[in-house]
C-alpha cells in the first residue's frame, strides 16, 4: 500500500474513537469550534492560550501541536474566511496528513475544517477526503523499506457528510492509480501493462474492453499509430473501454496519449532528462483514472475511453522524417519530426471515437508539447478546443476542484501552420512558434465534424517539481482527473 485508500466517518462522539492525532482548523481571526473548545479543555486550555497570545494566527499552512494525555491535537490555519473554499480544506487535510506521517502518528481524526462557514458540507467533506488520500500518497514500490518510511493506517472524519467522504475517497484513490501508472518506469508501465490495468477496471466497473494489437489496428487502418509503433519491439496496443450506465444516451469520449517511453525516435531527444519521458503516458493515466472512479461510483451515463499506447523508439524499422502516414479517418500526415509523435497516435484514437461512438463531446489528454511547460510551468494545464461552452464548463469545474487551466487560442491562422504541401497535414507547425497551439490544430483535423472537443495539454501539470500540499516533488500528479469527473457530473 502506498496511500491510504479511504477515509471513514463515524457517528460516535470523538471521545469514543481511537486516534493518535486529532486535527482542527482555525481562521485568521482564530475562534475555536465546538470540538476545538472541548479539546482545549483536555489540554489544559493551552490552545485558547496560544490563540490569545498570538502564537496561533490562523494563517494558511500554519500548524501547531498540543499534547494531551493519550493523543495530540493539531491546529491548522485556514486563512481568511473571505477567501475560504474547498481547496483550502483539501490542502489543509494534506498538510495534516504529511505532519502526521512525518511524526509517525498512524491513526488520524479530523473535523471538516471550516464546516461552520461552508454551506455545502458534502463538497467540503469530499475535499477533505481527497486531501487526506492524496496527501498520504507515496511511491515506494522499488525501494527497500527503511526506518523513515511510514504509512498512515486510518483517518476518521468528524462532522462530515458520509456521501462526500465516500465520493472524495473513491475519486482520490483513482487519482492515485493514475499517479502510480505515471511513476512506474517505462520497462514496467508498458502498453501491455496499460491494457492489463484497463482489464482490471473493466472487471470492477462491468465495462466492455477491446484491446487491438499491432496486427489488428494496422489492418483496420490505424496507419498513424502503426507508423509511430514501427520502431519498437515492445507490443503496442489500442485500448477501448466502454461503460454503459446511461441507457441510450450519447457517450462522453475520453481519449489518452499512452506513449510509454518517448525517446523522440529518429529525431532523437537530448540525453539530459530523457528519463522524464516515462511520464509520456500520463494522458492515458488520466483516462484510466477517470474510468476507475467511474467503475467505483457507477454514475448514470455512458462513457467510451480510447487509448493509443506505444513506445517511440528508433529501431531499424522506425518511421522517419519525410514519411507519410494515413490515419484512421483517411487523412494523410507528413512526418517532419518523429518526436512530434503524440499528435500522430492521437489522430487514430480521435478518428476512431468520432466515427464509431457518436459522442456528446470528446476530451483528449496528452503530455503533448514542451511548449506548454514553457508557457504554464507545472502549475496549469493548457486547454484548447472548438466549443466555447465546453471550455467554459472546464473552467467552472476547476473552481471546485482547485486544479488550474488556461485556454490558448485555436485561431484559423494557427491552423494554417499544419497544412502540408504534399499531404493533408504535417506534424509540425513553424519551428519555435506557438507549439502547443499548432499541436492542437493538428488534432482538430481528426475530430469529427460538429463534435464539441477540448484538448488538455498536460505535459506540465502531469508531474511536478515542487512539494505542494497534496503532491510530491518529481512525481506524477494525477492532475485533471478530478476536474474531468466534475465536468462530467460523476
Ligand atoms: N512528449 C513530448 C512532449 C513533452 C516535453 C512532454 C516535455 C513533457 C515534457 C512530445 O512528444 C514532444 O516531443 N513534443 C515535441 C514536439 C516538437 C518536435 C514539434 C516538443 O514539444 O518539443
Ligand atoms: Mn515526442
Ligand atoms: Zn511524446
Amino acid at each position: 500500500m502506498s496511500h491510504l485508500n479511504h477515509v471513514i466517518t463515524s457517528a460516535k462522539s470523538w471521545q469514543d474513537l481511537s486516534f493518535d492525532l486529532i486535527a482542527i482548523g482555525v481562521f485568521d481571526e482564530p475562534k475555536l469550534t465546538e470540538l476545538g473548545l472541548e479539546l482545549d479543555s483536555k489540554v489544559g486550555g493551552q490552545i485558547s492560550a496560544a490563540i490569545k497570545n498570538g502564537d496561533i494566527k490562523g494563517k494558511v499552512k500554519e500548524t501547531t501541536i498540543f499534547y494531551g494525555s493519550d493523543f495530540k491535537v493539531l491546529v491548522i490555519g485556514l486563512g481568511k474566511t473571505a477567501k475560504f473554499e474547498p481547496e483550502i480544506v483539501r490542502r489543509a487535510a494534506a498538510i495534516v496528513v504529511k505532519q502526521a506521517m512525518s511524526k509517525k502518528y498512524g491513526k488520524l481524526a479530523l473535523e471538516v475544517f471550516g464546516f461552520d462557514k461552508l454551506d455545502d458540507l458534502e463538497a467540503a467533506s469530499q475535499a477533505l477526503a481527497e486531501g487526506v488520500v492524496l496527501g498520504s500518497y507515496q511511491f515506494l514500490d522499488y525501494k527497500k523499506p527503511d526506518e523513515d518510511d511510514f504509512e498512515l493506517t486510518s483517518a476518521i472524519a468528524l462532522n462530515a457528510s458520509d456521501d462526500g467522504i465516500a465520493k472524495g475517497s473513491k475519486i482520490a484513490d483513482a487519482v492515485c492509480l493514475a499517479r502510480n501508472l505515471g511513476n512506474h518506469p517505462g520497462n514496467v508501465a508498458t502498453p501491455t501493462y496499460l491494457a492489463n490495468t484497463a482489464a482490471e477496471i473493466a472487471k470492477e466497473g462491468n465495462m466492455k474492453l477491446t484491446v487491438l494489437d499491432r496486427e489488428e489496428f494496422t489492418k483496420i487502418g490505424m496507419g498513424a499509430l502503426a507508423g509511430v509503433a514501427l520502431g519498437t519491439d515492445e507490443p503496442p496496443k489500442f485500448i477501448l473501454l466502454e461503460y454503459n450506465g446511461g441507457g441510450a444516451e450519447k457517450p462522453i469520449a475520453l481519449v489518452g496519449k499512452g506513449l510509454t517511453f518517448d525517446s523522440g525516435g529518429i529525431s532523437i531527444k537530448p540525453a539530459a532528462k530523457m528519463d522524464e519521458m516515462k511520464y509520456d503516458m500520463c494522458g492515458s493515466a488520466v483516462v484510466l483514472g477517470a474510468m476507475k472512479a467511474i467503475a467505483a461510483l457507477k454514475p448514470k451515463m455512458n462513457v467510451v475511453a480510447a487509448i493509443s499506447a506505444t513506445e517511440n523508439m528508433s529501431g531499424g524499422k522506425a518511421y522517419k522524417p519525410g514519411d507519410i502516414l494515413t490515419a484512421y479517418n483517411g487523412k494523410t500526415i507528413e512526418v517532419l519530426n518523429t518526436d512530434a509523435e503524440g499528435r500522430i497516435i492521437l489522430a487514430d484514437a480521435l478518428s476512431y471515437v468520432s466515427k464509431h461512438s457518436d459522442p456528446e463531446f470528446i476530451f483528449d489528454f496528452a503530455t503533448l508539447t514542451g511548449a506548454v511547460v514553457i508557457t504554464l510551468g507545472h502549475i496549469a494545464t493548457g486547454i484548447l478546443g472548438t466549443d466555447e461552452e465546453l471550455l467554459e464548463r472546464v473552467k467552472q469545474a476547476s473552481r471546485i476542484t482547485g486544479e488550474k487551466f488556461w485556454e490558448l487560442p485555436l485561431w484559423d491562422e494557427y491552423c494554417e501552420h499544419v497544412k502540408s504541401k504534399i499531404a493533408d497535414v504535417k506534424n509540425m507547425g513553424k519551428p519555435r512558434q506557438a507549439g502547443t497551439i499548432t499541436a492542437a490544430a493538428f488534432l482538430k483535423e481528426f475530430v469529427g465534424e460538429g463534435i464539441p472537443w477540448v484538448h488538455f495539454d498536460i505535459a506540465g501539470s502531469a508531474w511536478t517539481d515542487e512539494d505542494i500540499p497534496y503532491t510530491i516533488k518529481n512525481t506524477a500528479t494525477g492532475a485533471v482527473i478530478r476536474t474531468v469527473l466534475e465536468v462530467m457530473g460523476v
